[in-house]
């Protein structure tokens, strides 16, 4: 154990340190982590775009061979250590080998995922003020792109918007884990969810809903290509929170009778529930009216405003729809941004004010990269890909899955079985002793061959 971390951990036990006040908390704060962007931006239109059935299958086989176990290892570290990442790893490894990289590494990842996922959220923020003032609603599709457009590929508002993004996370992030982070995803989240289940309502009485769902579950193996495999696992990845830190520093904050593994499963399948409600939401309206289902971006703010356009109430629903895209989006930053603010905070010794203000700061750069890589730096894209694409492909499909690779090895080899499952049954008062031996063969075995076999083929490393 290093003398610094161990410095850390006790300043930390005599009670300065922040954390979640109630079983509730933790579950609000940690669904309001996995709930995002992720849900309604990439979840629908690349199951749709990827073959149905089988992409939900891959995805669904990565969530519960990958994706659950990381996410438990994650949160009993964190717990275990109560630390971010980089001081809890340091304070865990055995005779200061250098696992706390993987820290340091999640802090770059969570730099990078902030710099796009800030810039999708402007665009979702713009659009909630769009929509409230009715200025968004047309049924042309070829309009609705026109003012997609007009937003991408002005530098100023794209800025300027991103700008009120983070400055706001920011601000929540000011208040602290209990009276900020806590106590906004306790009152979004369920919110999130009426706004949901009432969309979904709406659109599932459409005649629509039948193409839309065989366009969803209906499985067409040919497109299941080795790099459609890493896109599920990269979705996986980044639907729960896993590879990169967030979920390690959320289990600093859990409380110690908290069952990890059972809240865990409750988070995995509360975010699952949220992804195909979002995808039952959104395209029965898209076929009923006569659209094609398009990828990525253009679906969210191309596509649905035209189809909601035609909707009788399209307008309430068009600002339910883009409200509840900022609430998603708003939990998930949150705990995006906690990993560098609680590393700064709790190793450099700032204070959370100023570790939140040196974020928001290291961000300009990156964040403008991404911010305008439709408009001033559009013409930057090596190898093809603009800045902000190249952020999204490097973050979930390397970066996260390098780090899965290493926290199944520190849990499999370095931490141990027997601390492991320590955590995993809070010392012994809970049954969970069986799970934590199944487990952890799993991350010493299984897990990390697994990631790193997606990554390589996924990356054509074996195809020539
Ligand atoms: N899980 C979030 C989403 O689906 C994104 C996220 C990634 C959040 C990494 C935290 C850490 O939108």
């Amino acid at each position: 154990m290093s003398k610094q971390g161990s410095h850390h951990a006790t300043s930390a036990a005599a009670g300065t340190r922040g954390g979640f006040s109630s079983g509730l908390g933790v579950l609000a704060a940690t669904l309001g982590s996995a709930v995002g962007l992720g849900n309604i931006w990439k979840f629908p239109s690349l199951t749709g775009a990827n073959g149905g059935a089988g992409f939900l299958l891959i995805y669904l086989l990565s969530t519960l061979l990958i994706g659950l176990p990381l996410m438990i290892a994650e949160i009993a570290i964190g717990r275990q250590a109560r630390a971010n990442p980089i001081s809890a790893l340091r304070q865990l490894a055995p005779r200061g080998a250098p696992w706390w990289l993987i820290g340091a590494a999640g802090m770059a990842a969570a730099f990078l995922i902030l710099s796009f996922y800030s810039e999708v959220v402007a665009w979702v923020f713009a659009y909630v003020a769009k929509a409230v003032a009715g200025r968004l609603l047309s049924s042309d599709p070829v309009q609705t792109q026109a003012s997609f457009d007009a937003l991408v590929r002005d530098p100023v508002q794209s800025l300027v918007w991103q700008w009120v993004v983070l400055g706001l996370i920011g601000g929540i992030l000011l208040l602290g884990v209990t009276k900020g982070i806590e106590a906004v995803t306790k009152r979004l989240m369920p919110l999130l969810f009426l706004l949901l289940v009432l969309l979904c309502g709406y659109s599932l009485t459409l005649p629509g809903r039948a193409e839309a769902l065989s366009f969803l579950f209906a499985p067409e193996w040919h497109r299941i290509t080795p790099a459609v495999v890493l896109t599920a696992m990269g979705l996986a990845f980044f639907k729960l929170s896993i590879g990169m830190g967030t979920m390690m520093t959320y289990g600093s904050y859990f409380t110690p009778g908290q069952n990890i593994p059972a809240t865990a499963v409750r988070v995995m399948l509360a975010d699952l529930s949220v992804s195909l409600l979002a995808g039952m939401a959104i395209f029965p309206a898209v076929f009923s009216f006569g659209f094609a289902p398009s990828a990525g971006p253009s679906l969210v703010f191309i596509t649905i405003p035209a189809v909601f356009a035609q909707m009788p109430g399209g307008q309430v629903l068009l600002a339910a729809f883009f409200i509840l895209t900022a609430i998603a989006a708003t939990g998930a930053m949150l705990s995006i941004m906690e990993v560098p603010v609680a590393i700064l905070h709790e190793r450099w010794g700032l204070t959370r004010p100023r570790a939140t203000l040196l974020t928001l700061f290291v961000l300009m750069l990156p964040g403008a990269g991404c911010a305008l890589s439709q408009s001033t730096l559009a013409h930057v894209r090596p190898g093809g890909r603009t800045l902000f694409d190249w952020a999204d492909f490097v973050s979930s499909n390397l970066l996260m899955p390098a780090g899965g690779i290493a926290i199944a090895l520190f849990v499999g080899w370095a931490w141990g079985e027997r601390a492991f499952a320590a955590q995993l049954s809070n010392q012994g008062t809970l049954g969970n002793q069986g799970l934590a031996r199944v487990l952890c063969l799993l991350l010493r075995w299984v897990t990390p061959v697994l990631i790193l076999l997606v990554m390589l083929t996924g990356l054509g490393v074996f195809a020539g």
